[in-house]
């Protein structure tokens, strides 16, 4: 038994009240649906900057009545206060526990174009967040930060100690919320938890637009036979996470007891790296039975402004005193997610 195992039939045989932020983007639709799953009442609040809709009408489709029912939707905006307050309680379920944030205008390119916008939800809409989840009195605040916090510090792993200077308005934002998330741990007593994503990937990850990941996009790109573009020379590497792992960290986070785990962020990541070269061909290789000719060959083009050249976390803090273990590595997250990236390619005539 894992503690997540375990944590999975303590909620289910006690729902608790959670509050999703970003519920209809990527990572958060996949929280709401875990956590219906398992017989929570979960308040989710989005306000469809960049989520979807027909996320969380993927998500009630794929569970019965009686678990999609207990999701309270609240179409708002985390830079007001009054909106994140509301989203405190749920109807049947009464005041919310736990809040797992994942709202967030995301895209290192985006920051780079409009910084302002990036504060403005990404640090205004946390700090409004912490205020009502403070007032609230809630158990605890799991928040989204993200691996770009490590800026230009050289070390491979990265440690959550050892972090450099940030090279994007996106990076800057999440480096606030760390900062502002452990204010509120010490000068407020809330129980923070920041965990520092690692190219999270998954079904419902937008594959199209300028700001889409680059698993989505490949896969989009090598469906529809339209060339694939490398920035740089394919040696950048990542440690891409898929969204089951980000899931359970987020649970397991939100549910610890340990004092000393509080107040601090920990990396969620496989702790493995693949570089850009090797996944096209894991793409491309995945994606064959399905059209795709093992001819295909990427076009390289300049490294992108702003991008961290390698990523490769140690995960042993979220092991140590989160207990997570994560469940799926590139190759099993994958098999998961291309019958999506497939399905809507289908479904959707061009990219844009
Ligand atoms: N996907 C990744 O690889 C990754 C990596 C590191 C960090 N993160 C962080 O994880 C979180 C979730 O990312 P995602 O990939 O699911 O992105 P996403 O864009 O799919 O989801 C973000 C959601 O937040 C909502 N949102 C944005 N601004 C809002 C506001 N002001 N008020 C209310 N809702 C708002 C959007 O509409 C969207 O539904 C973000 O904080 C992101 O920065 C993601």
């Amino acid at each position: 038994m894992t503690a997540y195992t375990v944590l999975q039939d303590a909620l289910r045989a006690a729902p608790r009240p959670w509050l999703v932020t970003g519920a209809a983007g990527f990572i958060g639709s996949h929280l709401v649906e875990t956590l219906l799953a398992l017989d929570q009442w979960v308040v989710g609040l989005d306000n469809f900057s960049t989520g979807k809709a027909s996320n969380l009408d993927q998500v009630r489709a794929a569970l019965p009545a009686h678990q999609a029912d207990r999701l309270q939707f609240v179409e708002g905006d985390i830079r007001n206060t009054a909106d994140c307050t509301q989203a405190m309680r749920h109807a049947q379920g009464g005041a919310v526990r736990h809040v797992l944030h994942q709202a967030a205008l995301g895209s290192v390119p985006r920051s780079l174009l409009d910084p302002q916008a990036t504060h403005d939800s990404n640090v205004t809409g946390f700090l409004s967040l912490l205020v009502a989840a403070r007032d609230a009195q809630v158990e605890s605040v799991v928040y989204a930060s993200s691996s770009s916090v490590y800026g230009d510090h050289p070390a491979l792993p990265k440690v959550e100690a050892q972090t450099g200077r940030p090279l994007s308005p996106y990076a800057a934002s999440k480096v606030m919320n760390e900062l502002y998330a452990g204010v509120f741990h010490r000068s407020y007593g809330l129980r923070s938890i920041g965990l520092r994503y690692f190219n999270v990937f998954g079904p419902r990850q937008d594959p199209a637009g300028a700001y889409a990941a680059v698993i989505p996009r490949w896969c989009d790109a090598l469906l529809r036979g339209q060339p694939v573009q490398i920035n740089g020379d394919g040696s950048t590497s990542r440690d891409f996470c898929f969204v089951a792992n980000a899931v359970q960290a987020n649970l397991l986070a939100a549910t610890v007891t340990k004092e000393e785990a509080f107040g601090r962020a920990y990396n969620v990541a496989c702790g493995a790296r693949t570089d850009l070269n090797d996944l096209f061909r894991h793409l491309r290789d995945g994606l064959q039975p399905f059209g795709v000719s093992s001819a295909t060959r990427p076009v390289f083009a300049d490294f992108r402004a702003g991008d961290v050249r390698h990523s490769l976390a140690d995960i042993t803090a979220a092991g140590s005193l989160l207990g997570y273990v994560p469940s799926h590595d590139l190759a099993a997250g994958l098999r998961e997610a291309l019958p999506w990236y497939v399905q809507t390619c289908q479904d959707r005539p061009a990219a844009g």
